[in-house]
């Protein structure tokens, strides 16, 4: 079947099957930034936004994202200059082996959008999901609200 979605702001048609999920899709069209892990709903590796929201890719039909809008964490910058969030998480050494990083970030942006004064205990609740090894989450939940001080910082100039 054929479907079109948004992805990172370009309009992108492709043919699926309807078992197909939006993981497999969007690697299998080069954006690999989106990563795979446990394949089962549990790490939050493979999160992207869809239209806005965290979504685990690994258990999201491609076909139930026709007509939406797709955010990777290579969508969130500008393409030239790095988005805070993305700053701040090789600021605070929250991106060691880097392989959570995108799913984190992803789902880091969607709380900022919606809540831009975030606790630490609204971090740590909104990134539950997004299993990190290494960093063992201090670094990433300091990244978050560092990154949400740098926006709020910016939104008063
Ligand atoms: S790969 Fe999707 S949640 Fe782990
Ligand atoms: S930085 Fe390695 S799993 Fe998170």
């Amino acid at each position: 079947m054929r479907i079109s979605m948004t992805i990172n702001g370009t309009q992108c048609v492709m043919d699926v099957d309807p078992d197909d999920v939006l993981l497999d899709v969007l690697r299998g069209a080069g954006y690999l930034e989106v990563k795979g892990s446990c394949h089962a709903g549990d790490c939050g590796a493979c999160t992207v936004l869809v239209d806005g929201r965290p979504v685990a890719s690994c258990l999201t039909f491609a076909a139930r994202v026709d007509g939406h809008s797709v955010t990777t964490v290579r969508g969130i910058g500008d393409g030239t200059h790095a988005h805070p969030l993305q700053r701040a998480f090789v600021e605070n050494g929250a991106a060691q082996c880097g392989y959570c990083v995108p799913g984190a970030i992803v789902s880091a942006k969607a709380l900022l959008d919606e809540n831009p004064e975030p606790t630490e205990d609204e971090v740590r609740l909104a990134m539950d999901a997004n299993y990190c090894r290494c960093t063992g989450y201090e670094q990433q939940v300091e990244a978050v609200l560092d990154a949400a001080e740098q926006l709020r910082k910016e939104a008063r100039r």
